[in-house]
């Protein structure tokens, strides 16, 4: 039990780390909870900052749920405690992150992270889902939302019950944190990335 405890507390304090907000303030003297979306995450780092920004808090942000969701391998526990329960301390801590007052990011490239060293087979399936969503729509809110159920669908699939139930968990906290993007996607006005097919539609 202590060290389920302690590999969570690790996990939350690494996903806390605001990756977004500390590039934008250090390097760029920007505060992106100040602009476009408001999110910490990496499309808005991408759309206030700029693609080189928007890229490192991409691999920051996917490499804290990867190295939390590997703590039970580094623990020698994997077999008995799964990285995907680890892995969700990330998560928590990316969205209600220490040191952001508890206010974060929408869960989606730290959710994706714990996959990989979970099941490398879900996570490629998870960046083949989001990446052909995006291509498609031109829409990262889309993709992100519909990666997410289409995981939730693929464990199912799978009979892999707790990512399933992981999964699906994250999926209705995901749709939450993107309820405005969702009624932007209705009212036609969320905003698009400068490629895919989206942008012709
Ligand atoms: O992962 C967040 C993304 O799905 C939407 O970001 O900034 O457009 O709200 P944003």
């Amino acid at each position: 039990m202590g060290t389920i405890l302690l590999m969570l507390t690790i996990a939350y304090l690494l996903g806390s780390i605001p990756s977004g907000v500390w590039i934008g303030k250090y390097f760029y003297q920007k505060d992106i909870r100040e602009f476009g979306s408001g999110n910490v995450g990496t499309t808005n780092t991408y759309r206030v900052l700029g693609p080189k920004a928007g890229t490192i808090v991409l691999v920051m942000d996917v490499s804290k749920g990867i190295i939390a969701a590997s703590l039970p391998y580094m623990f020698g526990v994997a077999a008995t405690v799964s990285p995907l329960l680890i892995g969700v301390g990330a998560v928590a801590g990316h969205t209600f992150s220490i040191f952001t007052k508890f206010k974060g990011g929408k869960a989606v490239a730290t959710g994706a992270g714990i996959l990989l060293p979970y099941s490398p087979l879900f996570f490629a399936i998870a960046c083949t889902i989001f990446i052909s969503l995006i291509l498609l729509t031109s829409m990262v809110s889309v993709a992100s939302v519909l990666g997410f159920i289409g995981i939730t669908i693929t464990a199912l699939l799978f009979q892999d019950w707790l990512l399933a139930t992981i999964a699906g968990i994250l999926t209705i906290f995901v749709i939450y944190k993107h309820r405005g993007n969702i009624s932007r996607i209705f009212s036609g006005t969320e905003s698009m990335v400068p490629f895919g097919l989206g942008l012709y539609l």
